[in-house]
């Protein structure tokens, strides 16, 4: 079995690491897992599980041959990316799985890259927030060679996933079907949102809301209401948001390129989008995609924060 390399400890990709270091730990002749960070101490959990760290990039994808990439947006995988295929070393048969969300053009931009230089590229994008990514149970949408699928399943499936939504050969499919889901996820957010804000002010309350969305509407809005009553949606300064308002808006405006290039109007992504880049304004950077809610409250008369919320 190739050794495994792991790039990229942010919310998501420290929980997904851990799950496969856990799952590797179980068999006795795999080497452990390979990681590295631009942070560093953000493996130290990881570390601790028996993983390995590995500061260089170019010298961790010397050392495996499957290489896992987690990172924030295309430009930061372009970066990595470019770092190896520019240089002498041989990437030959390695196989590079980007779970992150990108738009289908990078992906093809990187699939030729690395075809160059004989590596293959799988788009693993992944559905579910950190809570999801922590119990191991995400929805990975794949697609690239089949060689390498077949390789790389069974690291995901039970280990980091509950289902591989299989998207063919084609990795741009897997990316698209990433960034269609995330029109729903942004719009459920902000209905969520609005309804919640809607329960406050009438004196309906939230918790009455927060059972009958959890029930009537699934676990996936529910996690979403959550995120508003614990204040998760605006976080303590010093922490980090479960899914970055500015992650969000790059995801919206990868769906709004596509769509426009395609003559697909998408009025309700406009209207959660424009919210989520006012929290942005008025809030700073560590608020989560769920933030547009500080603004549906402003909008209804309130405060941008609420009682679990912090509070500037
Ligand atoms: N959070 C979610 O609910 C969720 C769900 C599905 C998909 N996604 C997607 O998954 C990806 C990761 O999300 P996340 O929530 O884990 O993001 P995150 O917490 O912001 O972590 C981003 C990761 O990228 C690294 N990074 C950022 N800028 C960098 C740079 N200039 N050079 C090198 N490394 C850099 C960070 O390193 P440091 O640790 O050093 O900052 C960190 O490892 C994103 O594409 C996101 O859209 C997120």
């Amino acid at each position: 079995m190739t050794r495994v390399g792991w790039y990229g400890l942010g919310s998501m990709g420290l929980a997904m690491a851990t799950n496969l270091q856990k799952h590797m730990a179980t068999k006795v002749t795999v080497n452990s897992l390979l990681y590295s960070n631009r942070t560093m101490t953000r493996g130290d959990p990881l570390k601790a599980l028996g993983a390995t760290p590995e500061t260089n990039f170019s010298k961790l994808v010397a050392q495996c041959g499957v290489i896992f990439t987690m990172v924030s947006n295309d430009s930061v995988l372009q970066n990595l990316i470019s770092t190896v295929t520019d240089s002498n070393q041989s990437l030959k048969d390695k196989i590079f799985v980007d779970c992150s969300t990108i738009h289908p053009e990078t992906v093809g931009l990187t699939v030729a890259k690395l075809k160059s230089k004989q590596a293959d590229f799988l788009a693993a994008p992944v559905f579910g927030g950190n809570p999801i990514a922590v119990d191991g149970k995400l929805i990975f949408a794949i697609a690239g060679p089949k060689r390498a699928s077949d390789i790389v399943k069974p690291l995901i499936q039970g280990v980091m996933g509950r289902r591989v939504i299989d998207c063919g050969e084609d990795a741009k499919k897997s990316a698209l079907l990433k960034i269609a889901g995330n029109i729903i996820t942004i719009n459920l957010m902000e209905a969520v949102g609005e309804a919640q804000v809607f329960a406050e002010r009438t004196g309906l309350g939230t918790s009455a809301m927060e059972d009958l969305i959890g029930d009537a509407f699934g676990p996936v809005a529910g996690g979403y209401s959550k995120r508003l009553t614990t204040g998760a949606y605006a976080p303590p300064l010093d922490s980090r948001p479960g899914f970055g308002v500015s992650l969000a808006i790059k995801d919206a405006n990868h769906a709004f390129a596509i769509a426009k290039e395609n003559s697909v109007e998408l009025p309700g992504l406009q209207v959660a989008t424009e919210n989520m880049v006012a929290a942005r304004e008025y809030a700073g950077e560590c608020v989560d995609s769920s933030s547009m809610y500080g603004i549906l409250r402003q909008k209804a008369e309130m405060e941008f924060w609420n009682e679990k919320s912090r509070k500037g």
